[in-house]
């Protein structure tokens, strides 16, 4: 395991954003593992940057997302779809062809799962996976308790989390109770793994993570077992280890 410690945000978002770039420097067509969440927004900024300026190419570039909820639409404001487009793919050139995020639309959970990891093996695997870390110590929608055998498949959302999104959806009831994620089998498939962590609120969860006992109970504690896994955190994230 690397630990890069970030200064700020910023830091954090440019040193990672150079990984993935290098990445993309070193193997063009590389297959990456993308995430949503408020943590990657600097990464996905200063990439759209870099792009602008010539300095990056996605053309030959395939990426695979993590997550999606089940049963909404990719115009769905709330989708990981709409997310990705808004925040990256709308300003840069990966081919809409092999951009891949879950099917939230197929009502068919195991059809939708079974499809993804074949999109995931027909593409040689995923080269970087970048992951951000829920304050439960959650990857992808992998909660506390989940299996690490599994790859891709459907998860009941936790009343927690339910509530804690409520606010994107303006009433509880319309949160969706369900989503596909990749599993912690399909990110520990994954040639090498980038993680980012910001903010104090991370901090208990990613001592735990880094430092305590591999256990399904913190997903993200597999991480420590894989054999090339990068974290960049932010000071006041790292400030437990
Ligand atoms: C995103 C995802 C989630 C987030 C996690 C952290 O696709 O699967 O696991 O990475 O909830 O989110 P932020 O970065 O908003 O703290």
């Amino acid at each position: 395991m690397k630990v890069i410690k970030a200064k700020d945000y910023e830091d954090l978002s440019r040193k990672a954003a150079n990984i993935i770039s290098a990445q993309v420097i070193i193997k063009p067509d590389s297959v990456l593992g993308l995430a949503t969440g408020s943590t990657p927004l600097g990464i996905y900024r200063q990439l759209i940057e870099w792009y602008k300026k010539g300095d990056i190419d996605f053309s030959d570039v395939t990426t695979i997302n993590l997550d999606e909820y089940r049963g909404l639409s990719p115009g769905n404001d709330q989708s990981y779809h709409y997310f990705m487009q808004e925040n990256f793919f709308r300003y840069v050139n990966v081919p809409k062809d092999r951009i891949h995020i879950p099917d939230g639309e197929d009502p068919d959970s195991d059809r939708a799962c079974r499809d993804y990891d074949v999109i995931i093996k027909k593409a040689g695997g995923i080269d970087l996976q970048l992951l951000g870390i829920g304050r439960d110590g959650h990857i992808g929608f992998n909660e506390p308790g989940a299996a690490f055998g599994l790859e891709t498949h459907c998860v009941d959302l936790a009343e927690s989390t339910m509530a804690a999104n409520a606010r994107f959806f303006g009433d509880k009831d319309k949160v969706p109770r369900q989503a596909y994620t990749m599993g912690i089998k399909s990110i520990m498939q994954a040639k090498k793994v980038l993680m980012v962590a910001s903010g104090r609120e991370k901090a208990e969860i990613i001592r735990d993570a880094i430092l305590g006992p591999v256990t399904p109970q913190v997903p993200a504690s597999i991480l420590q077992m894989h054999p090339d896994f990068t974290l960049v955190i932010e000071r006041e994230a790292a400030s437990l280890i």
